[in-house]
């Protein structure tokens, strides 16, 4: 008997919809860009319980007739590609025709659409369409997993979709859904990376009633991300453009002495298409080489505007990834937009450099390679100096050392040689005390600092908010993405606030959102396996001494100490050694002794 069968269509639109609809925020990210095709002016987006319950996506673009409204719920329907050469000169956010008719597979889908007059097509400028313009050929669709429930005439111009009980017919998906907190942070970061790339477009995110985005239309990518992240946030940022025949490239690039620990505030858009790519990426940061270190990223926003006939936008069905006709052009461009900017303005390039040759005993102050300057601030002021007598002192109260370079000495002991790295042994000293609650103690600050935060980090401290204060963030919401800092651990007195923020709430965020190794080090070897632990993690790499500090013997001896009382001397948090011995007997055994 024959075993092949062709799968019913509703079948067969459900798992299209598995690669197009993941989650709520895929839905918005859809639809959204169906609004922006439509030249619309101004789009809202409302959810409710993250996006599982309901989502609607409100716009004033070119609306559509009756018999359009109908047809865009076919698979492969679509009014912006007719052949194949048009499938390799991409224009529009949309093309594959598979998004409504992949989301109604899934849900209960409600479309009410009209046309709205004389509209312009995509990126052309238009008349903002006026919502109560009367038209008798509109549509408004009722459709239940992909059957049809009911038709009615709309006239309202623009288009409305609301998208219920995501999944309800696909158990087994809905199971994949994260807490609402989690999708939540994914719908955010989704309606940010639009809004940052379509400033011209007015945006608005309301969530279970309470608006978290509002986005008047702006007049420059600036502007929006002055609306988005604050003045203080653009002030640590570059602005470059470049424009030639093979293409523009609008950049926003991190000042040396603005970076993070993590790589997620950097941002591509291709023809304003929020996008990843790897290339790009690597051209941006190899252009940082030798300013920053090695654990450090910068922070970009880069807007490259490229001939579609040069960029293949069909890769991947969220379109998330693409491919360039001519990848190397695009680095060099890249590369060489990056490092004018960045080369002008190097403060590192002013500090003198030190010389690398190792310190003898007793080293002082400032020592290492010279080549960048991880904090604008000084080194906190450290309680380790002034560490309790009581714990068991093997090591003097200064202890003879020799600098080796990076963040290594070398200790000789009575029994060997011990050789520290200073950074994760004062990293692990740092996070043991975090997590314990000790040792901590809460300065306030003199004039409490306003930090503005963009949507899903401002979200996260917010929720974590009584977690931060166990550690001793006093915090407070002042609304608007913005959160006043009270006080701070004495150990984080002098840190960056805005990065240091920003790096706890993405060592919080990143857990949430993709359960990869919160400290961003991309170093699985100790899974952080608690959002408490991930953040003790993060501010302790914040408040532990950097390359260019090179401790002092007391300061050695101090380390040497707290490090034995810790209940995993042997490791930073990320689980490297902090320390390695060499006995008397090994070194003997070396020297055939
Ligand atoms: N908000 C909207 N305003 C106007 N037309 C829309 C809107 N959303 C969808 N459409 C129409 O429905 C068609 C199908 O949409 P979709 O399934 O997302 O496919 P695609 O965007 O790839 O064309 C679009 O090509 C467009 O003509
Ligand atoms: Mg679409």
């Amino acid at each position: 008997m024959a075993k092949i069968h062709v799968l019913p269509v509703s079948l067969r639109n459900k798992i299209a919809a598995g690669e197009v609809v993941e989650r709520p925020a895929s839905v918005i990210k859809e639809l959204m860009e169906n609004s922006i095709d439509a030249g619309s002016t101004r789009i809202a987006v409302d959810t409710a319980h993250a996006g599982k319950r309901l989502i609607k996506v409100a716009d004033n673009g070119a609306g559509m007739e009756k018999e359009d409204a109908l047809l865009a719920f076919e698979r492969y329907a679509t009014s912006k590609i007719r052949d194949e050469n048009d499938l390799f000169c991409i224009r529009t956010m949309g093309f594959r025709g598979e998004a409504l008719s992949s989301i109604a597979a899934v849900s209960k889908m409600k479309l009410a659409t009209a046309p709205a007059g004389e509209v312009a097509g995509p990126g052309e400028s238009r008349q903002p369409a006026i919502n109560d313009q009367r038209s008798a050929i509109g549509a408004c669709i009722e459709i239940y997993g992909g059957e049809i429930k009911e038709i009615k005439d709309c006239s309202a111009a623009g288009t409305t979709i609301e998208v219920k009980d995501l999944f309800y017919n696909t158990p087994a998906r809905r199971k994949f859904l994260k807490s609402d907190t989690t999708e939540n942070y994914h719908i955010i970061d989704t309606v940010t990376r639009e809004a940052l790339s379509h400033y011209h477009i007015g945006f608005v995110l309301r969530m279970d009633g309470s608006d978290v985005l509002r986005l008047p239309a702006a007049s420059s990518h600036r502007e929006r991300l002055l609306q988005i992240y604050g003045k203080e946030f653009l002030d640590g940022l570059l602005e470059s453009e470049s424009r030639d025949a093979r293409m523009n490239i609008k950049a926003f690039f991190s000042k040396t002495t603005n970076l993070r620990n993590n790589k997620n505030s950097q941002f591509l858009f291709v023809n304003n298409r929020p996008v990843k790519d790897q290339s790009v990426s690597y051209a941006v940061n190899k252009a940082y080489e030798g300013m920053v270190p090695g654990d450090k990223h910068p922070l970009f926003f880069l807007f490259l505007e490229i001939d579609p006939v040069k960029v293949d936008f069909n890769v991947h069905p969220t379109k998330r990834e693409i491919r360039f006709e001519d990848k190397s052009t695009v680095f060099h461009c890249v590369h060489r937009t990056a490092r004018s900017v960045l080369v002008p303005h190097d403060e590192a390039r002013d500090v003198p450099p030190v010389p690398g040759t190792p310190v003898s005993a007793h080293g002082t102050g400032q020592a290492g390679t010279g080549a960048y300057q991880p904090f604008s601030g000084g080194l906190p002021q450290d309680p380790l100096q002034t560490v309790s007598e009581t714990v068991a002192a093997f090591y003097e109260e200064s202890t003879p050392f020799i600098y080796l370079g990076d963040t290594l000495v070398a200790i000789p002991g009575r029994d060997g040689i011990t050789i520290m790295d200073y950074h994760a042994a004062h990293e692990r000293i740092n996070y043991e005390r975090f997590l314990k609650g000790l040792e901590i103690p809460s300065c306030p600050l003199l004039f409490p600092q306003q930090v503005k935060m963009q949507g899903s980090e401002y979200r996260v401290v917010l929720d974590n908010h009584e977690m931060l204060n166990g550690f001793g963030m006093e915090l407070e919401d002042f609304g608007h993405g913005t959160i006043i800092v009270r006080s701070l651990p004495e150990i984080l007195r002098d840190a960056d606030l805005q990065s240091l923020m920003s790096d706890a709430a993405s060592a919080l965020l990143r857990r949430d959102l993709t359960g990869e190794d919160p400290t961003g080090s991309g170093n699985p070897l100790e899974p952080l396996n608690s959002p408490k632990k991930a953040l003790a993690a993060r501010l302790a790499c914040h408040s532990s001494i950097r390359g260019k500090e090179v401790p002092d013997g007391t300061r050695i001896a101090g380390l040497m100490k707290a490090l034995d009382a810790a209940d995993d001397p042997g490791h930073c948090p990320h689980g490297r050694p902090t320390r390695i011995v060499i006995s008397m007997n090994e070194l003997k055994k070396m020297f055939r002794k």
